[in-house]
């Protein structure tokens, strides 16, 4: 009966080398990277936000039209589990490779803070913020309690007027249907076309334009690495994929590539 390699017997030098030589690294990240902080992901079998709520009735500008109250005490009900969430230690390993390498780019699909919490300095965005809602007729951002009043389980609440034109405000995060934020969108393709190393955690790789980033990557020559609990199908055949959870592979891979190397 052939033993279970340790998960992380399947990482060879070649990608610690690159990882150690790199000027660049990006990481991308989807709702994966957040799983072990309590942070539901969308589209796990059982556990996905999409197996248990439609994203065409929450997750859409027609949606928030149609029913303000239900979008935002959706969303209110999300911020409140992300304000008691903690950042695990896949998110502080990230934010540790700023101490190895030079420039470290944090691309995230998520609407979380916890990268941030965690300390890394470079983050962007693509997908909004769950904390930077504003005026969904005048775009004004609105400043929310720290705390929330959200319902349990995401039932219906009115959301806060706009100060300025009496609107409704709305979550600050992109919705299906929309464009991403202008700046930020070109920000991550010019990062990942620079990048030596990308790793790509957490992510079913099935939303575009995001979804291209690690293509980008490979494309420009960097070494990119897939970490999931499930095999990327899409991933380009050059790539290295290591299947485990983030807070377990994360901080082995910081350790395999820089523990001989004090920060
Ligand atoms: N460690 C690593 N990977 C994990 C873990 C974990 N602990 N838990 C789950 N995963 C993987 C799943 O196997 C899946 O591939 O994380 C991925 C989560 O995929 P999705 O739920 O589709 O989330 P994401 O890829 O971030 O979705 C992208 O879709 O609905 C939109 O705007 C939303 O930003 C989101 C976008």
């Amino acid at each position: 009966m052939p033993t279970q390699t340790p998960l992380l017997a399947q990482v060879d030098n070649a990608l610690l080398e690159r990882i150690r030589k790199a000027r660049h690294l990006v990481v991308f990240t989807g709702a994966g990277v957040s799983a072990e902080s309590g942070i539901p992901t969308f589209r796990d079998a059982q556990t996905g936000l999409w197996s248990r709520f439609d994203a065409t009735e929450l997750a859409t500008p027609e949606a928030f039209q149609a029913d303000p109250a239900l979008v935002w005490g959706w969303y209110e009900w999300r911020r409140m589990k992300v304000l008691q969430a903690e950042p695990n230690s896949g998110h502080y390993a990230i934010a540790r490779m700023e101490q190895h390498i030079p420039q470290v780019t944090v691309i995230t699909q998520n609407v979380d803070d916890l990268h941030e919490r965690a300390g890394s300095q470079n983050v962007l965005h693509l997908h909004g913020s769950l904390h930077q809602p504003r005026c969904f007729d005048c775009a004004t951002p609105y400043q929310l309690d720290s705390v929330p009043t959200e319902p349990e389980g995401g039932r219906r609440l009115p959301p806060p007027l706009c100060p300025v034109c009496g609107g409704a405000v709305r979550p600050g995060v992109v919705w299906f249907g929309e464009a991403l934020p202008t700046t930020v969108l070109p920000q991550a393709f010019e990062a990942a076309a620079s990048c030596d190393v990308l790793l790509s955690v957490g992510t079913s790789s099935l939303v575009q334009p995001a979804a291209q980033i690690p293509f980008i990557a490979q494309q420009h020559g960097a070494a990119v690495a897939h970490i999931n609990t499930q095999p990327i199908i899409s991933k380009h055949s050059d790539d290295w994929m290591l299947l485990g959870v983030a807070s377990v592979l994360l901080p082995k891979l910081e350790t395999q590539a820089f523990s001989n190397i004090r920060p």
